[in-house]
Formats: C-alpha cells, structure tokens, sequence
C-alpha cells in the first residue's frame, strides 16, 4: 500500500490561482501514475491533494514491497523535478510525502466501474499515517514493509513515531535507497518445475562451499531452456543462508569490448555504482588497504572512478595480469560466503575470459560458488574449466511443461488440445511455452484472467507459431507502432537500456514514452531496473532483444544505429579521452547503419587510442577497419589508402601482437601496395613481416628479405624513416649470424639517431637503444672492444624510454651474453634482470614478459648452484609455454631447450639431454639460427662424452666438425671458444693428453683476450 501526499497543500492553494493549481495537480499526479503502472501497481484512488496505490494485492509478497519501494523513491525524484520546475515559473515551494505499509488488505471493485478497485482495512489506515509522518521529500515505512525489503533497501535506523489513534508510539523506518537491481523481485515467474536433479546438486555444492570448499558451477544449454531460471534459485538458496550475491551478464554486442564484463562484474562486487568517484575510491582503498596502490587505481580505472590515469600507462596484458592477481588475492583472503555469477559467457569478451578463468581457479579455496551460464555453441576457457560440476540442461519432459502450461493458463475444459498443441510445439523448452501463451492470449484465443483462460473461437484456426522467434515475433508485432518502435530502438542499445538515451535516439515524442514503456512492461517484453540516478530498464530475455532487432526493417535499424551513434558521440564530446574511449562502439553503431566511410574513420582512431594500451584491441579495429575499405565502391575517393592504411597497421604489428605469420597479411599488402606504388606502407608491412618470421624462428626467410629491404630504405632517403625502419634487418642479420652487416646497419642508426632515443618510435620504443643492443651483440660475436660499454649504454637510453625498450635490452644482455660464455652473471645482473622482470610484470606486454622471464632465468641459472636455479627454471618455463602460445618469441626456444638439456645431463638423464640437444641442433639449421649453435652442439658434445656409449664419440666429433663447418659471416668468433673448448674435452675423453693440452691452452688464452667471463670460468674449472 503507498500513500502520497502533498506537504501543506492549503499553502500552495493559497499561493496559485485555482487553474493553476489543478494544472500542477494533474501533472504530479499523471506522472505518478505513470510510475506505479510501470512496477506493477495499480492507482486506487486520488484524493485531491494525494494518490493511493496497491501493489499486489491480495498478498503482501516481498517483490511487491520491492516495487512499491521502488515505485516511492521514483515519485519522489519526479515530485522534487516538477517542484523545481513550478518553483522557477511560480515562485512556490512544495514536496512530497510518501509512506508504505504492507499487509492483507481487502480489495474488490467497488460499483460497476471495472477499473476502481479499492483496498480497505486496517493496514491501508497505516499506510497513510506512515506517510503522515513521512519527513517532506521523503518516504517513511511501516516496520512489516521494512522486514520485506530489508535485504535490498537502504533504511534509516528503526524509529518510534507517534501516529493518530495509536496509544502508544510504533516503530517505522525511512527509506533511503533500494540496493543493486535484483530481477527476481522485478518480476514474476511461474512455479519452477522439474530440475529436481540439478536443485538437489547445487544444493549439496552450496553447503560444501559454506564449510570452506568453493565451486565452480557451468550451466548449458539453448536459449529459453532455463539457464538463468536456475542461476535464479542458486540466488534464493544461497541467500536463505546469507550469502551474498554478485551477478552480471554478457551481452551479444560487446563481445569485442575488452575488460566490458568483468568491470561490470567487479562494479558489483565493489559496490561503487550508487557512489559518486571521490566515495567510490574510499571505499575501494579501504577495502583493499594492504594491496599495491597502483594496482588498485588500475582498478578504479577499471570500475570508471579513477581519477590517476594508470590505465592509460599499463598496457592490456598487464591490466589484466595484475587485475587478475589483484582479485585473486583478494577473494583468497575472504572468509564470508559469496556467490558470483556470471550469465551468457558465449558473449563474454577476450579479456574478461581470461581474467574469469585466473579468478576461478581461486574459488575452490574460498567458502564460494561461481556459476556461469551459456549457450551450448561456446566451448571457450570457461566451457573447459578443470574440475567444473556441469550442467547440462535437458528439456523439460511434456508432463513437466504442461505442468507449467496449466499454470498459466488453467485447466479449464474449453481449452481442450490447445495445451497439448502448445506443449508439442515447445518441445520442453518453458520459455517457448511462456511466449505461445502470451501470443494465444494477446490474439485473444484465449481469454480470461491469467491462471484462469477460457478459450475463445475455433481452435481450428489457431496457428501456433513454429519456433521460439516466431512467437516473439507476432508478440512484437501486435504493439502498436509506438511501442513498437521503443522496442526496436531499444534493442539496438542493449539488453539494458537507460531510459534517457533511448529517448534520444527513439522518434518517439518524449511526453509518450513512458506511456510506450508502460505498454511494453505489462506486454512482459521488458521491465524496470532502477539504478540510483536513472531508470534504466532490461529485456525480459536475450531472445526478445535479438527478435527486435532482427524483425526491424533495415531502413529504420540503420537511422537508429545512426542516431545512436550520433548520441555516443554527443554524450562523449567535450572530452577527448572518452570519445576515443568509445570510438570502436561508435564505429559499430555507423557500420551497422550503413555510413562506412565514417565508420572506418572511427574504426581507425579507435586503433590508434587502444596501440599502447592494448595492441590486440587495436588490431581487432584495425581490421574492421580492413573490412569496411574492402566493402566500399570502387569509386570511393582514397580508396586505396583506406585499404592500405589499416593493412600495413596489422602487418607491422603482427609480431608483436602474437599470433601467426599468416596473420601479417603480407602478400595482400604487398599486392596492394605495389598496384598503387605505395613505397612507405610496404616498408612498415616489410618491418611487421621480418620481424615475425623472426620470433617464429623463421630466421632464414627473414634474413633473405632484408638486402631488399634496405635497399628500399635507402631509395627513399628519408632520416627518420631510416631510424625507425632498419630495426628489422638488424635484427635479422643478427639472429642469422651475419654480424658485420648487422652491425654497419646498426651503426647508421646510431649515427642518424644522433643520440636521440625516440627518434623513429612507430614500430620501435628506441630504435637507438636497439641498435645499441644489436652493435653489442655484432661487437661481442667479432670479438671486438667495446661490447660491454654497449650493453650498458642501450640499458641506459632504454631506461629513459619506456619499460618494454628496457626490458628488451635487458634480455638481449644476458641472454645472448651468458649464452655465447661472454658474460657471467654477478651482483649487477641479479639487479637488472629483477628489475626487469618486475617492470614487465607491471607495465609489459606479454611479449616482453617473456623476454623478461628468460634473462632473470638464465641469470639465476648461472649465478647459483642452489633453490635460485629451480626458480630460474620454472620461469623459463613459463617463458617457453608463452612462446608456444605464440605469445613470445619462438627463436628463444632454442637457448630454452638448451639449459633444459643441460640441467637434465646435470641431473642424470643424460639420453633425454642428448636427444633435446639433438634436436634443437636440427631446429636451428632449418630455421638458419647461429647465435645458439655453439652452445646446442656444447650440450650435445659435453652429453655424448658423458655417456660413451658406442659410437658416441664418434658422434660427438660429427658435431663438432658441422659446426667448425658452419659458415660464419667474416671473422666472427662465435664458435671458436665453444669448438676450442669441445676439442679440448674430446681429446681428453680418448686419451690424447697432448692435444688436450693443446686445445684446453688456446680456450683459456683466447677467452682471457676477448674477456670471455663465461669460457674463462670454464676453463679455470676444467684445469
Ligand atoms: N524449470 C522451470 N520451471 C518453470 N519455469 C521455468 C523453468 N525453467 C525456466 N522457466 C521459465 O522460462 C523462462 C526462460 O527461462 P530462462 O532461465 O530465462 O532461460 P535461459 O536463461 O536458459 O535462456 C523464464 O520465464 C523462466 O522463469
Ligand atoms: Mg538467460
């Protein structure tokens, strides 16, 4: 029961002329109307200054308290809007008073009017005296409507007030806020039938949760079949036993939207949507007061409150690595149940995919249960979830469906094989029966009150819809065209929808569309949920969304994305960020409607937003971007570029990006680029393709292109493009053992940079300290002067640039350092390379991780003997397994392979050393990889001496004379220690002292003249 007021009416009617006044009435009044209808009231009467309204009479159930709460809060904020606009035309002040009270009251038509139903009774005389000590603005409730809401509803500590004709004073409570929509009080449902099996389960996986051992539950199956239903009573279960509930849902159109579900997920469980930013972050920081703080404005970036811009700073792989640790962490540290669920993850997007994944492994070590719902089409990380209890929903069996049809439709005999007609067609899917019901009673074939049909006509001519969409389909068809056209405009949004922007975009009149959404409301097509400041409101299911927007005529779909576009565009203008913040979205909606020229253009400035925070939303763009070029007339002016552009884009991007090389797109752009003499787009692609074939351990394909290569740089002649570009031939020629070349090339850039450490960063953070990098390595490998003050150098330049250069350079020290036996790794090294894997963890993509990993691993490895070296193995490891996802660079796979082999000879297994040795040789003269030859053909020679099986040593001279054989670029010494070293060892093995001696003297002077600290420390130990 609500009871409104209005505060000292007799003042306001001294105050404005009497027409004047009924205006003002009225207005209030219709609007309030308008918002009980919406949840499901109904108005009984109006008294002049005042409205009364029942929900849900005759019983007095807690979603009817919900509503009316809710319905209360809305009239308030309406009141205080139309009280501001009177005060501003008239000069007068008024507000509301509202009071709520819940109980068995008796109610019935009153006369012969059918639409004044009336309530009478003790508990409607409370309703009103709650209002009558309801503060001015606000809404005071009885004590049995407190008890209804009080999960859900903010509420003013118990207070007594004394009332007229009560004795002595009685306890209310006033209203403040209705908590995070809940949708099982938002709308009705039929009694739930059958899943006897799958309640019982999730029952029992519920109380093993409450005693400590969490779950994680997949729910499956088509559309209608009951996913959410279920997830719905895993909801009421767990709250009869106090645990608390955090749900989101995917939604179909933002799959492509990186972190979208998870930030909605995590703004559930942070409780920040009803806070201002400023609170919000309070109440994030106290909560998380022991965590890393730039890990918590990450996620305040997250949740749309943060105010440092850290997102900005920290690319996507590492958002989600340290967002992932973050929340892990901190469900690991809960001790009170919670359940998490996350519905229609066959929409969830990449991102949160794997961030859901990370989190959930946590939850069998929490008092917790996450339940994720989806369509039996998705079969990605969460569908594969280790140690998930599945279920699969069936269909219901007919029985079981005519028990829901009877339900709602009754049992009456005129009805005959209607039902049976019904449950034939839905194939136990409830939802279909649900929608056929509806269409048969909207049609009026059936007529009557719900529960209680009759049938109308001859069943004869019934048609009943053939499939689920075809039910909806007719259902959405019947509205009228207003409402219809909410519908539609609405779909296009999303599942939930704010009532503003759809006022935007819909041709609707504004004054009609809350007239249009109570249609739609009560047609059950959709229904409220209110968030603080705004009403927002939801489809009832996924399917009467996309049946919306799929019936929609094309012409009126495209004006609406137009539109929607447009308002995206208008609500984001003003601040540049969040404009390019929602470019791709824009981009989406101008797609859809058609306008592709703009839709590339915002395809593409979304590219360039996400390229330092999140290359992989970067190239998804840059393809759509691809896309839409591709499907323009021919005509189009620039066409060429358009297509190009976005090509070269994903092209130079590949390698870092992961993925294969097919993925550059090379030959298209080079076809491309060739018919229209594109020089400098081919030359970015060129860059992009060499360097992939490169991290794909593709060392020689990529080595052959690089002559062209800079024979193209060269004829354009230009400075910086030279400094940007030639990064990719260094490196091919280094990898592929050319060092001379390498090193010319590096030291033009070194030259041309001119001690500029940004110039040329497109494709590179510092193509100068690369090149340093590389001239170090080209150095040590011709036993040279100065490699050492290079490496230090790059480090140097590439710490003033950005973590990813630094950590690059880091890894190009000590890997290739420690791998050629040129460098030992000391005090320093532990630093550098702590550092550098720190910093990658907090600001690197994960290709730089993985460089990361490598160089603290092989520098643990060979500083220390003891529980530092495992640690050096697990994170080579983990650096291998990123490389075989191609997320990392497969050609350090080699150096990997060989410290695994040399530790398994170390520990015993001296087969498995010689047949990985082995075959990382094979993998290297395939690919044309030199830098590691010489230490493979060690392990394997050191292995073979180590066993002497027969034939062994045999064998162990063959490797050495193919890699004395091996061709090496114009005096480099890469091989010579390691040769020097082996044929010391060989002859030693068959007993030649006096080679030995021979051999084991020239390692030992030739490693002190080149200053070799890995070969010197060898040949030390082996005298
Ligand atoms: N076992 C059941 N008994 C009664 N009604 C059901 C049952 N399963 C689902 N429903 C009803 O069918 C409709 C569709 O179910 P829903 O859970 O939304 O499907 P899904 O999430 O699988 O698409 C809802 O109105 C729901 O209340
Ligand atoms: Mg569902």
């Amino acid at each position: 029961m609500l009871f409104a007021d209005v505060v000292r009416s007799m003042d306001l009617a001294g105050q404005l002329d009497s027409e004047r006044l009924r205006e003002v009435m009225s207005e209030l009044f219709n609007r309030c109307g308008a918002i009980v209808q919406r949840y499901g009231g109904t108005v009984d009467k109006f008294t002049g200054d005042g409205i009364m309204a029942i929900f849900g009479a005759p019983i007095a159930l807690e979603d009817h308290a919900a509503r009316a709460c809710l319905a209360a809060l809305e009239i308030q904020r309406e009141a205080r809007r139309l009280a501001s606009e009177v005060n501003r035309r008239d000069g007068v002040e008024y507000a509301l008073r509202v009071g709520l009270n819940s109980g068995a009251v008796v109610t019935g038509r009153i006369g012969v009017d059918p639409t004044s139903y009336t309530a009478v009774g003790a508990q409607v005389g409370m309703a009103q005296r709650m209002e009558s000590v309801a503060p001015s603005g606000g809404v005071m409730v009885s004590e049995s409507t407190a008890r209804l809401v009080e999960h859900t509803a903010v509420l003013g500590d118990p207070q007594l007030v004394v009332i007229k004709g009560s004795e002595s004073p009685i306890p209310a409570r006033l209203l403040q806020s209705m908590g995070p929509p809940r949708w099982p009080q938002l709308r009705h449902e039929s009694a739930l039938v059958g899943r006897d099996t799958e309640i019982g389960s999730i029952a029992a996986l519920l109380d093993d949760a409450l005693a400590g051992h969490g779950h994680v539950i997949t729910i499956s199956g088509p559309p209608g079949i009951g996913k959410s239903r279920i997830s719905r009573e895993l909801v009421e279960l767990a709250d009869t036993h106090g645990v608390k509930t955090y749900s989101t849902f995917c939604e179909s159109h933002a799959k492509d939207m990186p972190f979208y579900v998870i930030a909605r997920l995590l703004r559930e469980v942070f409780h920040v949507s009803d806070l201002d930013d400023v609170a919000a972050r309070g109440r994030i920081r106290a909560r998380l007061a022991s965590a890393d703080p730039e890990d918590v404005q990450l996620l305040e970036d997250l949740l749309g409150v943060g105010d440092s811009g850290a997102a900005a700073r920290v690319p996507a792989d590492a958002r989600r690595r340290r967002l992932s640790h973050l929340v892990t962490s901190e469900l690991a540290a809960r001790r009170d149940p919670a359940l998490l669920i996350i519905e229609d993850v066959h929409w969830i997007d990449e991102v949160s995919e794997t961030m859901l994944t990370e989190v959930l492994a946590m939850v069998p070590r929490t008092p917790g249960i996450a339940a994720v719902t989806y369509r039996p089409e998705y079969r990605g990380s969460l569908h594969h979830f280790a140690d998930a209890a599945r279920f699969v929903l069936a269909p219901l069996s007919d029985s079981q469906a005519t028990g829901i049809a009877r339900e709602l439709m009754g049992a009456d005999p005129s009805l005959g094989t209607l039902t049976e007609q019904i449950i034939g067609r839905a194939a136990g899917n409830p939802f279909f029966v649900h929608e056929l019901i509806r269409d048969l009673a909207e049609r009026k074939i059936i007529d009557g009150e719900a529960g209680a049909y009759v049938r109308h006509g001859d069943l004869a001519d019934v048609a009943v819809p053939p499939t689920l969409q075809a039910a909806i389909a007719s259902r959405i068809d019947r509205l009228t065209t207003g409402a219809k056209q909410l519908l539609n405009a609405a779909a296009i949004i999303g599942s939930q929808f704010p009532s503003d922007l759809l006022a935007n975009i819909s041709e609707t009149e504004h004054d009609r569309i809350e007239g249009e959404l109570s249609e739609l409301v009560h047609a059950e097509l959709i229904y409220p949920v209110v968030m603080t400041s705004f009403t927002e409101y939801a489809f009832r299911h996924p399917m009467i969304r996309t049946v919306a927007q799929e019936s929609q005529l094309k012409s009126g779909r495209s004006a609406l994305h137009r539109r929607l576009a447009g308002a995206l565009e208008h609500r984001a203008n003003g601040n540049n960020a969040s404009s390019d913040e929602s470019a791709a979205l824009i981009a989406s909606h101008l797609e859809a409607a058609g306008d592709l020229r703009e839709a590339f253009g915002w395809y593409m400035r979304a590219g360039t937003w996400f390229v330092n925070r999140d290359i992989g939303a970067a190239r998804a763009n840059w393809q759509h971007a691809r896309r839409i070029a591709d499907r323009l007339p021919v005509d189009e002016r620039d066409l060429m570029t358009m297509r190009i552009a976005p090509r070269s884009l994903l092209c130079g991007s590949a390698w870092r990006a992961g993925g294969s090389v097919a993925d550059t797109g090379f030959d298209e752009l080079r076809q491309l680029c060739t018919d229209s003499d594109s020089q400098i787009p081919l030359l970015m692609g060129m860059a992009g393709l060499m360097s992939s074939l490169s991290v794909h351990a593709r060392i020689r394909e990529s080595a052959e292109l690089a002559p062209e290569y800079v024979a193209r740089i060269d004829s354009l002649g230009d400075r910086t493009l030279t400094v940007a570009l030639l990064f990719a031939a260094i490196y091919a020629e280094c990898l592929a053992g050319r060092m001379r070349t390498s090193k010319r090339l590096a030291q033009r850039v070194i030259d041309l940079a001119d001690g500029d450490a940004t110039m040329g960063n497109v494709l590179t953070g510092s193509p100068l300290a690369f090149a340093t990098v590389m001239r170090a390595i080209a150095r040590c490998c011709l036993g040279e002067d100065g490699w050492r003050a290079d490496f230090d150098d790059a480090n140097r330049i590439a710490h003033q640039v950005d973590p990813t250069t630094f950590v690059s350079t880091v890894m190009f020290k000590y890997v290739t350092g420690i791998a050629l036996g040129a460098l030992v790794p000391d005090a320093n090294a532990l630093a550098e390379t702590s550092d550098a894997l720190d910093i990658a963890q907090r600001y690197s993509e994960d290709m730089a991780l993985g460089l990361a990993q490598l160089a603290r691993g092989m520098t643990l490895i060979h500083s220390d003997q003891g529980s530092r070296r495992s640690e050096g193995f697990d994170l080579l490891g983990r650096a291998r397994d990123l490389a075989m996802r191609e997320r990392f660079a497969l050609n350090e796979v080699a150096i990997i392979d060989v410290e695994i082999a040399a530790e398994s000879a170390r520990i015993g297994d001296v087969d498995g050393a010689i047949r990985s040795a082995g075959r990382v040789l094979d993998d290297l003269e395939r690919s044309g990889g030199a830098l590691y030859r010489g230490a493979a053909t060690t392990v394997l020679v050191t292995s073979l001496i180590q066993r002497r099986a027969e034939g062994d040593l045999a064998r162990a001279q063959e490797a050495i004379d193919r890699l004395a054989s091996t061709p090496t670029d114009d005096g480099s010494v890469i091989y010579e220690l390691p040769l020097l070293r082996m044929q010391a060892s060989l002859a030693a093995a068959v007993g030649d002292g006096g080679l030995y001696r021979r051999r084991a003297d020239q390692h030992r002077s030739r490693a002190q003249s080149l200053g070799f600290e890995g070969h010197i420390l060898i040949a030390s130990a082996t005298n």
